[in-house]
């Protein structure tokens, strides 16, 4: 799948995310290593520390379906570029290996691209 296909369905993806207190709405596209496509978005709380990002949310939905190898993310957001925070860097340390690709951009047409280990050098593992 090319990462522009990726990065619209982030976009679609992000209609859906619940985000009344930022106002900053975050979806992700999570490519699997047999082709299917998971999708997230972030679900903000009143708790605020209880939200979780698109990315994770992504990756839970992916891990929860019996699914571990990825090959790249989108992230789409209502602000354009948006890229993972350090939580879901380290989230996908777990499950990725370091050339696993990273897209964000304004727009479909204008993307760019880090693998993992750019993003997060030395992630932790046990
Ligand atoms: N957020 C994501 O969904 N992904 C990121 O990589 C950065 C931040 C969400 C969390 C929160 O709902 C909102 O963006 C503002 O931080």
């Amino acid at each position: 799948m090319k990462y522009k296909e990726l990065y619209l369905a982030a976009q679609k993806a992000m209609e859906n995310a619940y985000a009344p207190f930022s106002k900053f709405k975050v979806g992700a596209a999570l490519l699997s290593a047999d082709g299917e496509v998971f999708t997230g978005v972030n679900v903000e709380n009143s708790s605020f520390g209880a939200t979780i990002c698109a990315e994770r949310t992504a990756f839970v939905k992916a891990v929860s379906e019996g699914t571990r190898e990825f090959e790249a993310i989108a992230i789409a957001s209502s602000d354009g570029t948006a890229w993972p925070c350090g939580i879901c860097r380290q989230f996908m340390v777990e499950f990725c290996e370091p050339d696993f690709k990273i897209i964000s951009g304004d727009d479909a047409d204008n993307l760019s691209v880090f693998e993992l280990s750019e993003l997060i050098p030395e992630g932790f593992r046990l």
